[in-house]
C-alpha cells in the first residue's frame, strides 16, 4: 500500500490543469451499455475508480481502448452482471443496473454494501425501477432485476440521489413511453450525463433541475467524442490548497461555473479568487477567517468538499461550525486531523472547529477519498513531517495528486511498500 511523506510549511505556487470529472465519467461510461457499437469519450480522467469501471465493462464483454480519449465497444456484451468483487471496491458500479435492465431486460448487480462514510442504501434506485415495471429480487447480496421492456412512469424521490437520478435517467431513455423524475438531483454531473445521452439520441428535458422529463426512444447511437466536464471537486480542492498554504495557484482551462457555493465560502474565508481567460487564479490570504458551512445537495455546499474545508478551518482565526447533512458518518478525518493538533469537537452531524495557530506533522491514516485529500492539505500546512497511510483512497478520485503538488513546489514523496 502506498503512503505519502510530506514536509509542510511551504506556500504552493504555480499552474496546474484538472481533468474530467470522476462523477460524470462513471455514469457516462455506464451509459455505453445503452448503445451497441464503438463509443468514443473525451477527457476521461486517469484514476482508480475509472479503471475499476473499465474492468467491470470488460467483464461484461466490452472491448476497450483506455485513455483520455477512450473507446468502449459494447457491440458484444454477453454478461449482465456486476460481481461483488468489483462492486465492493466501487459503489458506483451500481450505475450499470439501469442501462443493463433497459437494454437487455436483465441485471444481476451486487448490493454495494456500506462504506466508510455511511450505509449508502440504493432503495430509491430500486423503487424507481420497480415503478417502471422491473421485477426486483434480492438474493445472497445481489439485486436480480428483470423486465420485458421498462415502461415510463412518474417517480418521486424522497430525497435527491445523484446516482439514483442517473440510473433512472438511463433506464428511462430507452423505456416505452414517458418518465418524469421529481425531486431529482441537480448536480452538474447529472446534467453532463443527460447531455451525453441527448448526443446519443435520447430525449431528455430539465436535467440540472429537480424535475426531469424523459421521452423513451427505441435505441441510442454510440457516444461520438463527448467531452466530460472538468472535475469541480478536484478544482475546489486545489483552490483550498492555495488557501491553507498561503500560496498562489492558477487552475488552467477551468471556470467557476458549478462552484458558486464553494467559491463564495472560500472568499469569505479570505482567499482571493479570480476568473481569468487563463483559468481560475487563487491566492491565499494573510490569514484564514473561520466560516460556518452546512453540506446540501447541489447547488448548496457539496459534501465532497466538507473534509477539505474542515482542514482549512482547523488553522483559521475563530471557530467554525460544520454541519454534514448528506452522509451519516462523514467525519472520519476528524480524529486524524486532531492527531496533527487540530481542535475539533463532533456532536452528531455537527463538528465545531476551533482554529489553531498551526498544525504539527504526524503519521495519519486515510479512511475515504475526500478525507485523504483533507489530510494531504493539513500536512502541506503543518510544521514538520507527516506520513499519510492508505493513499489508495486518494488515488480513487484524484489524478496523480503527488505529481501536481510537486509541480507546485510541495515537498512530497510517494513511498510504496
Ligand atoms: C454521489 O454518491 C457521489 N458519487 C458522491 O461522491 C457524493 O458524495 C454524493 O453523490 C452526494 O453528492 C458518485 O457520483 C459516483 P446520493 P451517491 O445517492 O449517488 C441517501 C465522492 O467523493 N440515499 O446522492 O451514492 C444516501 O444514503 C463520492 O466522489 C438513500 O437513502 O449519493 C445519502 O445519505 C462520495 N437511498 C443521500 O441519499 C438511495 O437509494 C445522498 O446520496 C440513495 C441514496
Amino acid at each position: 500500500m502506498d503512503r505519502f511523506i510530506i514536509r509542510g510549511g511551504k506556500p504552493l505556487r504555480g499552474v496546474i490543469e484538472i481533468g474530467g470529472a470522476k462523477n460524470a465519467a462513471l455514469p457516462i461510461m455506464a451509459a455505453t451499455l445503452l448503445s451497441s457499437g464503438v463509443n468514443r469519450i473525451c477527457r476521461v480522467p486517469d484514476m482508480k475508480d475509472v479503471r475499476t469501471m473499465y474492468g467491470l465493462l470488460r467483464h461484461m464483454g466490452a472491448q476497450i481502448i483506455e485513455g483520455g480519449s477512450a473507446e468502449i465497444d459494447t457491440g458484444r456484451i454477453n454478461k449482465y452482471e456486476a460481481p461483488y468483487e468489483l462492486v465492493k471496491t466501487m459503489r458506483a458500479s451500481v450505475l450499470v443496473l439501469g442501462p443493463l435492465l433497459a437494454r437487455y431486460g436483465q441485471a444481476r448487480v451486487s448490493l454495494p454494501g456500506g462504506c466508510a462514510i455511511g450505509a449508502r442504501p440504493i432503495d430509491l434506485h430500486l423503487a424507481g425501477l420497480q415503478k417502471m415495471g422491473s421485477k426486483i429480487e434480492l438474493e445472497a447480496g445481489y439485486v436480480i432485476a428483470k423486465a420485458k421492456r421498462l415502461k415510463g412512469a412518474v417517480i418521486h424521490f424522497d430525497n435527491p440521489t445523484v446516482t439514483g437520478t442517473e440510473n433512472l435517467i438511463m433506464a428511462a431513455s430507452i423505456a416505452k413511453g414517458n418518465t418524469v423524475l421529481e425531486n431529482a438531483a441537480m448536480e452538474p454531473e447529472v446534467k453532463d450525463l443527460a447531455d451525453c445521452l441527448v448526443s446519443m439520441g435520447a430525449k431528455i428535458y430539465g436535467a440540472g433541475t429537480s424535475i426531469i422529463e424523459i421521452e423513451g426512444v427505441d435505441c441510442l447511437a454510440p457516444i461520438d467524442n463527448y467531452a466530460i466536464i472538468p472535475d469541480r471537486i478536484q478544482i475546489a480542492t486545489f483552490m483550498t490548497i492555495a488557501g491553507i498554504t498561503g500560496g498562489k495557484i492558477t487552475i488552467k482551462g477551468c471556470s467557476l461555473e458549478h462552484l458558486e457555493a464553494v467559491s463564495e465560502k472560500l472568499r469569505e474565508a479570505g482567499l482571493q479568487i479570480e476568473q481569468t481567460t487563463e483559468g481560475i487564479k487563487v491566492k491565499g490570504g494573510r490569514e484564514i477567517i473561520a466560516r460556518d458551512i452546512k453540506t446540501m445537495p447541489y447547488p448548496g455546499f457539496p459534501t465532497d468538499m466538507q473534509a477539505q474545508f474542515m482542514a482549512l478551518m482547523s488553522v483559521a482565526r475563530g471557530t467554525s461550525i460544520i454541519r454534514e447533512n448528506i452522509f451519516e458518518n462523514r467525519f472520519m478525518h476528524v480524529a486524524e486531523l486532531k492527531r496533527m493538533g487540530a481542535d475539533i469537537n463532533v456532536d452528531g452531524n455537527v463538528a465545531t472547529v476551533r482554529g489553531v495557530k498551526n498544525l504539527k506533522g504526524a503519521p495519519v491514516m486515510a479512511t475515504d477519498l475526500r478525507a485523504s485529500a483533507s489530510l494531504v492539505m493539513a500536512a502541506l500546512r503543518a510544521e514538520g513531517e507527516s506520513v499519510i497511510h492508505r493513499i489508495y483512497h486518494l488515488d480513487r478520485g484524484y489524478e496523480r495528486m503527488d505529481e501536481k503538488l510537486i509541480a507546485l513546489g510541495a515537498n512530497i514523496k510517494r513511498v510504496s511498500d
